[in-house]
């Protein structure tokens, strides 16, 4: 078999064979194909796309290039969540406890953020004394103790990924759905779990910008799942504003504890009780969505999520005594409104580049980050605001930020006449 042929063959928009896929993935990650050719493949997938059957031979081939975590010494059903990726996202640090008061088992694997986009672990790291580094055996051991364990990833798992997404970085190619798809799933099913969660987000601040894209990337997704057999359904919400009100690490964590204690944001809580009941329900412990739903209501109202929380984070090497102590900055300086007016928009990318500025999150992977930084947003879209209200506050140790000040400014549109609210989901595809 030849790397040209295949290239020419999905240029000319055919099917690969199962043969042919293995071969490109397999020969890449034994560096018997160089990145050029592996470059031309990927744009020619870029502009042809796959058939499903292609995105689920895709998918196997770099899920078999690495290890895959056996969870089977777990007892109960292993749910999983995932999203795509967004600004002010800490669904992972509120849902993971809350499924798990709940009875479902949270074995979880997460990641580091990268450009305006912030990642769990580091959110996780910045809670004084916790760690993510747990050998495989503690990661089991703690999920059959308390229901949920997060962990970096300590396994060579799916390194053909790595190295596809780092080639398709520099060339132009991330944004192709069955090289996404196969992305997030190949690492979905590396992982292990029984139930899949894909929440996949759209606007500003994400990878897809259309709903049919996103409806697209998301039954490609749930495909793939079903393929290997397991439990997948895909939400697709909102990433045009930020989730919640807080962006930055600890002021994150602060807002996801607050949440389990019941006074979270509103879209935020609406996300992770319509989550969460997708995730307790495919776990068989509510047999209808309703009496889900109304369960994880219960489980926050009852505190017994926050519980949990506090639980996992002690679990985890973990303090976090007083939240009043916990972030502290040079200065707190609030940004306000010219004019009055109504929140038309608040543009996620912009305010995720500007917390990265800040030192919230990285640009390089060697960047340090300040957990302590970030940006509090004080009014959300469709919201009212009166001239010289403050639209956010924002938590700085840098000496001079005006253009970052400016940036968080001008990412607020304000609009003369009232502004009805956008949906938070979407569409649920299952
Ligand atoms: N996230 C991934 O893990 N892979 C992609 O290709 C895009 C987003």
């Amino acid at each position: 078999m030849r790397m040209i042929d295949i290239i020419e063959k999905k240029r000319d928009g055919h099917a690969l064979s199962k043969e042919e896929i293995f071969f490109l993935i397999n020969e890449y990650v034994a560096q018997q194909i160089p990145d050029y050719q592996m470059s031309s493949f990927l744009m020619a997938v870029y502009f042809q796309g796959m058939t499903d059957e292609e995105s689920s031979l895709l998918t196997e081939a770099i899920l078999h290039s690495g290890e895959t975590i056996d969870l089977s010494s777990i007892d109960g059903i292993k749910v999983d969540k995932h999203s795509t990726g967004g600004v002010g996202d800490k669904t992972t640090i509120v849902l993971g406890p809350l499924v798990a008061s709940a009875g479902a088992k949270v074995a979880k694997l997460s990641g580091r953020g990268l450009g305006h986009t912030g990642g769990t672990l580091d959110k996780l790291e910045s809670i004084p004394g916790l760690s993510i580094n747990l050998s495989i055996n503690d990661f089991i051991d703690q999920v059959n103790d308390i229901g949920i364990a997060v962990a970096g990833q300590t396994a060579n798992l799916t390194p053909a990924d790595k190295l596809l997404y780092a080639l398709r970085d520099v060339t132009g190619t991330v944004q192709s759905i069955p090289l996404i798809a196969s992305s997030i799933m190949s690492k979905k099913l590396a992982s292990g779990s029984d139930v899949i969660v894909l929440d996949v987000k759209i606007g500003a601040g994400a990878f897809m910008k259309t709903l049919e894209d996103a409806e697209e990337l998301s039954r490609v997704m749930v495909n793939i799942g079903q393929s290997f057999g397991k439990k997948v359904v895909a939400f697709i919400t909102d990433m045009s504003q930020p989730l919640g009100f807080t962006v930055g690490n600890k002021l994150e964590i602060k807002e996801a504890i607050e949440t389990l204690e019941g006074h979270g944001p509103e879209d935020l809580t609406t996300l992770v009780t319509e989550i969460g009941a997708y995730m307790i329900h495919s776990a068989n412990i509510k047999p209808t969505l309703e009496e889900s739903k109304a369960y994880m209501q219960e489980m926050i109202a009852s505190k017994k999520a926050y519980q949990k929380q506090m639980e996992f984070i002690r679990a985890q090497g973990g303090t976090l005594d007083d939240l009043d102590d916990f972030i502290s900055v040079k200065e707190i300086i609030e940004i306000t409104a010219e004019e009055e007016g109504y929140v038309e928009s608040i543009n996620a990318l912009e305010i995720g580049l500007a917390a990265m500025k800040l030192g919230a999150g990285r640009k390089t992977k060697e960047d340090e980050i300040d957990y302590d930084v970030g940006i509090v947003l004080n009014k959300k879209v469709g919201d009212k605001v009166a001239k010289d209200e403050v639209l956010a506050y924002v938590y700085n140790n840098l000496k001079s930020i005006d253009d970052i000040l400016t940036q968080i400014y001008d990412a607020f549109i304000l609009s003369k006449k009232p502004v009805e609210k956008q949906p938070l989901i979407y569409k649920i595809i299952t």
